[in-house]
């Protein structure tokens, strides 16, 4: 034995896991890479958005470096989100980078929400980089209604996205916001699409995030109980304890043997499991997507070249992550409540 005094490594602060002032450990992480996207959704984005100055956007490396330092202190499943993920420049080098941390390297899962644009061309390195799940959002299987919500984009395109993913053996999950009066009618034939296909499904009801240009959220408003009992009358839906750790809770769709999600966070409160934070691409952490308080983590990332003033800054706001939030979709207050959109967090 040497008699050499072991002088302890300062893992304390950067491998430690995250757990928040009300016992939730944080092994959830959902990455913003940029707030761009190539279409404009009416529920998400008014159509002449103005987007964040190319410099206050964190650069690849230290987009990686920043997940890197969240998966050393704990954090198993990391989504990357936009805006629009894949119409950021050079995104594969950043998947096959955080794609390292799979098998062993600390990391559980690697998944992304996108809007399927792009998914022909990348569907196979997403695979080979280790993803295994995408999440693609359609709100309609209806071309010219597709137009009309995503207002720039092509519901063909997106078909041929899925057929990539389909062939390159990626899960797909298909998530449609309810609106009202624009696919409500339509909701179960999407259903029984995604059980024909073999997706599952989620519903997300509509959420009071960023100023959208004169649309009202009152009027998108629809809530999903309304949506079930639609639903029930063509299905039978089985509640199940099917645990993503996501939000959402599932049914079995007994008729095609999938499943169905419901994310309700206006009328139904999960914030008692929350198990995650969101990352934007200019390095600000949001510890709650319905409270406005945040910390920025670029000044601690850019200080040092170690990742301790990281850690503590992370672990600084970890202890700030609120008990939950407090969505209202209001008619007297018809505007955002939160003020920032869904493309800057990521949903
Ligand atoms: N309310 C609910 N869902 C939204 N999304 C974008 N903006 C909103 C909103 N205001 C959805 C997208 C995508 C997911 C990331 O969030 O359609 O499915
Ligand atoms: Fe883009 Fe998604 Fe927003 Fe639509 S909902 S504009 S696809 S980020």
């Amino acid at each position: 034995m040497s008699d050499k005094i072991e002088i302890p490594m300062p893992t304390s602060a950067s491998s430690a896991p995250l757990i928040d002032p009300f016992a939730r450990e944080i092994s959830y992480l959902r990455v913003s890479v940029t707030d761009r996207c190539d279409f404009r959704c009416v529920y998400c984005m008014a159509e002449d958005m103005t987007f964040l100055p190319k410099a206050d956007v964190l650069t690849l490396e230290e987009l990686a470096r920043l997940c890197n330092a969240f998966v050393d202190m704990g954090v198993r499943k990391l989504r990357l989100t936009g805006g629009e993920p894949l119409v950021r420049r050079n995104i594969m080098w950043l998947i096959r980078e955080l794609g390292k941390r799979l098998n062993g390297g600390g990391l559980d899962e690697l998944t992304l929400t996108t809007n399927g644009s792009q998914l022909a061309k990348y569907a196979d390195q997403l695979f080979a980089a280790g993803v295994r799940r995408v999440n693609v959002s359609i709100d309609t299987l209806d071309p010219d209604r597709f137009r009309a919500i995503t207002r720039w984009g092509r519901l063909e395109q997106v078909m041929s996205g899925l057929e990539a993913a389909d062939r390159a053996g990626l899960a797909v999950k298909i998530n449609a916001v309810a609106l009202k009066g624009v696919n409500e009618d339509e909701l179960a034939d999407m259903l029984q699409w995604c059980g024909d296909r073999g997706y599952d499904m989620t519903v997300i009801e509509v959420m009071p995030m960023g100023d959208i240009g004169g649309e009202n959220r009152v009027d998108q408003y629809l809530p999903l109980s309304m949506v079930r009992s639609k639903l029930a009358e063509r299905f039978t839906l089985t509640d199940i304890p099917y645990m993503t750790g996501g939000p959402a809770r599932y049914m079995r769709v007994e008729e095609t043997d999938g499943r169905l999600g419901f994310i309700t966070p206006l009328t139904h409160n999960f914030c008692e499991s929350c198990n995650r934070v969101r990352l934007t691409c200019t390095g600000t952490l949001y510890m709650c997507l319905g409270q406005d308080d945040a910390a920025d983590l670029r000044a601690p990332l850019r200080a040092s070249e170690t990742n301790l003033p990281l850690a503590d800054a992370i672990r600084e706001a970890i202890s700030r992550k609120p008990k939950g939030h407090d969505f209202i979709i209001d008619r007297r207050r018809p505007r955002a409540p939160v003020a920032r959109h869904m493309s800057v967090t990521g949903g």
